[in-house]
């Protein structure tokens, strides 16, 4: 069997299987409960944070034949061609690739027929934000009066750049980057479900690299995963990310902290014996100085990008606490 790459195999299936977007999957929940849905919905926000997936699971619901709550069935024939791809109701266009007036033209003489089998047709256009300016035009006669049989969803990732007037008749969906906590919770789950041997201390990395986004988070688990001979370990994905490990940025930090010069002298050296990226060391002691910090003024605060374990380890063990040595080990 060939590998699935893990972004894919763990795409939300339901709305409720869906991270950090709570606000949106209830709304859109609601409204199939109600049977209140909009025409024309705009799904904005960064990279990899859920809109595409939620833009399927709406089509999904709506399309689902033995639907009896908001959640799509899973098992129904349309349930299960969307997730194949070869549902023909549901229209999944690249703005990047089809931005010209001609497409939007094809597309506006489709929307005019009928659904093949259920009761919706439901246009998903990623990077809406790509069409041109004729193909937006174009587009905005289709919104300005759908048939009742279309939703259309558009999704990008810069909505500042889409006309004010395609705007003005969608409902819009703001994305957030998902918080460093679910993030965690997300891929420590998907790797106890995958039975890969992990060590927690990897995930922070992993997090803060992902930056809000899920789908990087995947992606960088899937290559360290590769890289690592299907384990996941602190070292080898610090090593991966071209970073200095978290016990040598720890060691670099109490250096600083209990202003042993030599100590953080010989730090940077290895550092850069190893080949590591300064950049990144540099970047990960400013991060780690602003915890402590944030830590140290505010002990009750749980600052929104460190998970629960890098918290408790901070009040264990400040750095510079043991005096923690810089060896080269
Ligand atoms: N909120 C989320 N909950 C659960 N999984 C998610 C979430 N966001 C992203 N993922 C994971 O990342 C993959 C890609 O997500 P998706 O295609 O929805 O991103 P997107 O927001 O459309 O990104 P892009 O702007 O790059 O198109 C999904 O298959 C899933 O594995
Ligand atoms: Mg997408
Ligand atoms: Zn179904």
């Amino acid at each position: 069997m060939s590998y699935q790459v893990l972004a894919r195999k763990w795409r939300p299936q339901t709305f409720d299987a869906v991270v950090g977007q709570e606000p949106i999957t209830r709304t859109l929940r609601n409204a199939l409960a109600a049977n209140r849905i909009a025409h024309a919905y705009l799904f904005a926000g960064p990279r990899g944070i859920g809109k595409t997936t939620t833009a399927r699971l709406l089509a999904k619901a709506l399309l689902c034949t033995a639907r009896r709550d908001p959640e799509p069935c899973g098992a129904c024939p349309a349930c299960r061609e969307l997730v194949l791809g070869t549902l023909v109701d549901v229209i999944e266009i690249d703005g990047a690739s089809n931005r010209g007036i001609d497409d939007i033209r094809t597309l506006r003489e489709n929307v005019r027929y009928a659904p093949a089998r259920g009761r919706y047709k439901v246009y998903i256009i990623d990077e809406a934000h790509q069409l041109t300016k004729e193909a937006f035009n174009a587009l905005l006669k289709t919104l300005e009066e759908p048939p009742a049989h279309v939703v259309f969803v558009l999704a990008t990732t810069q909505p500042h750049e889409m006309p004010l007037t395609v705007l003005s008749r969608c409902q819009r969906f703001d994305f957030k980057p998902i918080p460093p906590e679910l993030l965690s919770a997300s891929l420590e789950r998907i790797l106890r479900e995958e039975k890969v041997e992990f060590d927690p201390a990897a995930l922070p990395l992993l997090v803060r690299s992902a930056e809000g986004s899920l789908r990087d988070a995947l992606s960088l688990l899937d290559t360290a995963l590769a890289y690592g001979g299907g384990r996941l370990a602190a070292d080898s994905l610090a090593h991966l990310l071209g970073a200095s490990a978290p016990a040598q940025v720890r060691a670099f930090v109490g250096a600083l902290v209990v202003r042993d010069g030599a100590g953080a002298l010989e730090a940077i050296d290895r550092a850069a014996q190893e080949g590591e990226d300064l950049a990144v060391l540099c970047r990960e002691t400013v991060e780690a100085l602003r915890r402590l910090l944030l830590l140290k003024v505010a002990p009750r605060l749980s600052p929104p990008d460190l998970t629960a374990a890098e918290i408790e380890e901070f009040r264990q063990r400040p750095p510079g606490s043991a005096k923690t040595s810089c060896s080269s080990s």
